[in-house]
């Protein structure tokens, strides 16, 4: 191989670098043969990159870890095929966090199928505790809110305690039994705020429930800067903690003690955070309504976890 080259970028933390950094680093501009040293001038935080295709090197003494490749679903593959391939990269790197990452470690799987893969992560690095691991429904959480705050003609800001239920697939259930509406100062009942019940009964959840197939279809392309923002709000509130009075959705573990969701799932919930830990936010009063759909997309999660643990001891 070539001696590397230096490379200078500034203007580095802006967004036409956001853009550029990725396709310099993969070859597109320099060769694919030609090992590069990036300088990014303009990110003062940024004390260190350390590029490296190995295990032993990525998960060393990690804070956190953002988990957002996975093997990609390919013309013809079977869907058994698929998870198990996915069984085999996200065991291999929860042993790898397991033997190298901090016990502290705050692990966010957005590599898709994310509710398994995260299991299966937590599964393989027994002693990071299983509270540590979460995986994003928090796109879908911020689709739903927006998809509510358009219809009421407000800012998305101003809806707030919308829940996702569930795997984060065509079956999560968004819902906003519990969700307010801020209108001009006052605190609205999303049902009182909309005054539709039948959309947001209907096409409001399958809107966000086909969101993702929807912008794939228009882009061709999945939706990355939407998700790369749900991963901001999600690891930021892990950090931070969320705002008083306000719950988000994240994938957590279920222990079997909420919503009767059974025991040993990555579910979406309804969660508060303080002092980076996270609490599902319990009793809240669940409708006929809600209760089947919730139970549909846990029956789908189930039977993922069974066969993606059948693939663990082969
Ligand atoms: C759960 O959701 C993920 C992510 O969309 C999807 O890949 C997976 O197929 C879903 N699980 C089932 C059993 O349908
Ligand atoms: C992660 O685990 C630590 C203990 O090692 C705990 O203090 C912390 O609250 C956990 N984090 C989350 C997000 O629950």
């Amino acid at each position: 191989m070539a001696d590397p080259i230096r490379v200078l970028v500034t203007g580095a933390a802006g967004q036409i670098a956001y853009s550029l950094l990725y396709s310099i680093a993969k070859g597109d501009v320099f060769g694919k043969d030609q090992p590069i040293i990036l300088l990014l001038l303009d990110i003062p935080l940024l004390r260190e990159v350390i590029p490296t295709a190995k295990e032993d090197v990525g998960f060393k003494d990690l804070d956190a870890a953002v988990l957002v490749g996975s093997m990609p679903r390919k013309e013809g593959m079977e869907r058994k095929d698929l998870l198990k391939a996915n069984v085999n990269i996200f065991k291999s790197q929860g042993a790898a966090l397991e033997k190298y990452s901090k016990k502290t470690v705050k692990v966010l799987v957005v590599g898709n199928p994310a509710n398994t893969n995260c299991l299966i992560a937590a599964k393989s690095a027994p002693s990071i505790p299983k509270e540590n691991f979460s995986c994003l429904t928090r796109l879908d959480h911020n689709r739903a809110r927006s998809q509510v705050a358009i219809r009421v003609g407000v800012p998305a800001d101003n809806v707030k305690n919308v829940i996702i239920w569930g795997n984060h697939s065509s079956t999560q259930y968004p819902d906003v039994h519990h969700a307010k509406v801020n209108i001009q100062g006052s605190e609205v009942n999303v049902f009182d705020a909309v005054k539709d019940d039948s959309w947001l009964k209907g096409d409001f959840i399958s809107t966000v429930q086909q969101r993702g197939a929807a912008v794939i279809k228009a882009r061709k392309l999945s939706s990355a800067m939407s998700a790369a923002k749900a991963i901001c709000d999600h690891m930021r509130d892990i950090w931070f903690g969320t705002p008083e009075g306000e719950f988000i959705s994240m994938g957590v573990y279920s222990s079997g003690n909420s919503y009767g969701v059974p025991e040993d799932l990555i579910y979406s919930f309804p969660v508060v955070i303080k002092d980076k830990s996270w609490k599902i936010v319990d009793g809240l009063p669940i409708k006929d309504f809600s209760r089947e759909k919730m139970d549909v997309t846990a029956a789908e999660l189930v039977e993922e976890r069974d066969t993606a643990v059948s693939f663990l001891g082969v």
